[in-house]
């Protein structure tokens, strides 16, 4: 379990493919995280920050994709290090924790496996541009793509037309679920890989179950009947707070 500096928020990201529901289960975890009474943010890549999203419209539009996948790198990069500066690290270092919808996992997938973008490029600005802000847990909710672009398209349809990246192929988006699966082997301890299959609610609870493991938030409400514990003091608050959504709820 990562142990909590008691002055700085947790950072954790999402990931997965297109329609993996990322959104939707980071939007109902916030209202878990106030239920407990902990501060927390959320934001997305690419975009969150005024400097992220003006680079965002730039690289969903597909107006960088005959560049090539490093200069696509480049500038999800770009950012991210606007993400990072105004949103990400003030808010960690003021104690709110920080939900973040794809982070540098995602540029590892997308322009590095999948794409022509090489590790080392990609390994250096890492180190250059995150350093200061390494997720505490990264969140991959898998799923299989034939239901994820289901769901994705089922979501645009009131809305636009698909984004760059939503019109690829069911091979490349194989392809990257296999490189995100890859990389949770590669890094354990950070990553975590959820089950997408399932309601809302199913997926909800082993998102609260991981990060509770990880994390040491969202304590389950069983408690030892005998009291005195540290352990059991040191959570009264939470565990009192959270007892409608323990993570089996
Ligand atoms: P978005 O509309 O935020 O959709 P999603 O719900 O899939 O997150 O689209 C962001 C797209 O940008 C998504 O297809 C993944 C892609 N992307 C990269 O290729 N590299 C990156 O570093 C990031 C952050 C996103």
């Amino acid at each position: 379990m990562a142990a909590r500096n008691k002055k700085r928020g947790f950072f954790i990201t999402f990931e997965g493919g297109e329609g993996s529901g990322k959104s939707s289960q980071i939007n109902a975890l916030v209202e878990k995280f106030k239920a407990i009474g902990e501060k927390v943010i959320v934001t997305r890549e690419p975009g969150g920050s005024s400097g992220g999203e003006a680079v965002r419209h730039v690289l969903l539009s597909g107006a960088a994709e005959s560049f090539g996948s490093e200069m696509e790198a480049i500038l999800f990069f770009a950012a991210r290090l606007d993400n990072i500066q105004t949103i990400i690290k003030p808010a960690l270092e003021s104690g709110v924790h920080v939900l973040c919808d794809r982070f540098f996992d995602s540029t590892r997938v997308y322009q590095g496996a999948s794409g022509k973008a090489n590790d080392e490029l990609l390994n250096s600005l890492e180190r250059v541009v995150c350093a200061d802000v390494w997720p505490d847990l990264t969140i991959i909710i898998d799923l299989d793509p034939r239901k994820g672009l289901a769901r994705a398209s089922k979501r645009r349809a009131k809305n636009t037309k698909p984004d760059r990246f939503e019109k690829e192929t069911l091979a490349l988006q194989d392809k990257r679920r296999q490189a995100y699966l890859d990389l949770a082997k590669k890094e354990p301890d950070r990553c975590v890989i959820i089950d997408g299959l399932g309601t809302p609610a199913q997926v909800a609870a082993r998102i609260r179950k991981a990060i509770h493991k990880r994390l040491g938030l969202f304590k389950p409400a069983t408690r030892k009947k005998s009291g005195g514990s540290a352990s059991v003091a040191k959570n009264k608050k939470q565990s009192t707070a959270s007892k409608g959504s323990a993570p089996n709820d």
